[in-house]
């Protein structure tokens, strides 16, 4: 079975991550296929809407850390940066139902979706400084507006997680659930959206997201080339090199 399933009923394409057993994290081959599920859905009339959910125990894990060590992202062309590039412009409403842990992209790419379902367990994470990393797809941008500076520097700079109250809180989700109605309850959502008028959606989106559109293209590409640089130097082998062995990291030398 695939790691990323796509299915298309009635208007809707749902994306599934489906590694369970490493906590859906997101290799370079999935980065790929969630970037052509979106890519192929911009001029799509099948497609009104487009829906991303992982398991009821766990939304993602974020960059499968030995494949990123194995293959870094090399360049804006690189699956990675395809995937982010893709959300951040998708023209179609954008839906996550978001279950147990959303780390790092499992949480920053939810800043890219117009409607965000929790259930109770979700846990956001963006724990990239405790990787030696930094932040990627407009997070440094985007979480600051959401949050406000001082909560962001808790989730950016401490890699603090928060939980799904907290996060509905802030703005970040529409409605916490428990983990076995959030994918359902998005769902219903999704089948709403796609009996609407797709060219009023559309204009809808564009209109509340061009303020800053260029903006977030060009923060994208900014943070990647750091964090590109970043992946490649002595911090970030040491945090990936810990998570391997099952270690603390040792920071003390970088
Ligand atoms: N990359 C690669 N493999 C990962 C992974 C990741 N980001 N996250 C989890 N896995 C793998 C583990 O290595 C383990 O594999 P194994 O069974 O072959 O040993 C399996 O998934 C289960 O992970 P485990 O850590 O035992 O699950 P948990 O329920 O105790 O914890 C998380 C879940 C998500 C909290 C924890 O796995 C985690 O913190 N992962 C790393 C997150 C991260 O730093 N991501 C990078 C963001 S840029």
């Amino acid at each position: 079975m695939s790691d990323i399933l796509v299915h298309t009923e009635a208007g809707i394409r749902t994306v599934t991550l489906n590694r369970v057993d490493k906590k859906n994290s997101i290799t370079s081959a999935m980065y790929g296929a969630m970037a052509d599920a979106l890519a192929s859905a911009v001029d799509d009339p099948a497609v009104r809407v487009v829906l991303f959910q992982g398991h009821e125990t766990v939304f993602s894990a974020g960059n499968d850390i030995g494949d990123f060590l194995n293959n870094p992202p090399a360049g804006l062309d690189s699956p990675v940066f395809r995937f982010l590039q893709g959300i951040a412009t998708f023209p179609k409403p954008l839906l996550a139902a978001v279950c147990g842990p959303a780390v790092g992209v499992g949480t920053t790419m939810l800043f890219h979706c117009d409607l965000v379902y929790a259930g109770d367990n979700a846990a956001f994470s963006m724990p990239f400084v405790n990787l030696g990393l930094c932040p990627e797809a407009a997070s440094s941008l985007l979480v600051p507006q959401m949050l406000g500076y001082h909560r962001a520097a808790e989730a950016l700079l401490l890699g603090e997680p928060f939980m799904a109250e907290a996060a509905l809180e802030v703005g970040l989700v529409n409605r916490v659930l428990p983990p076995t109605e959030a994918s359902t309850y998005a769902q219903g959502v999704a089948k709403k959206l796609a009996a609407k008028p797709l060219s009023s959606l559309i204009e809808t989106k564009r209109l509340m997201k061009k303020g800053q559109s260029d903006l977030v293209i060009k923060t994208i590409a900014e943070e990647g080339a750091s964090f590109g640089r970043m992946l490649r130097e002595p911090a970030a082998k040491e945090a990936f090199g810990a998570f391997m062995e099952r270690r603390k990291p040792d920071f003390s030398k970088v």
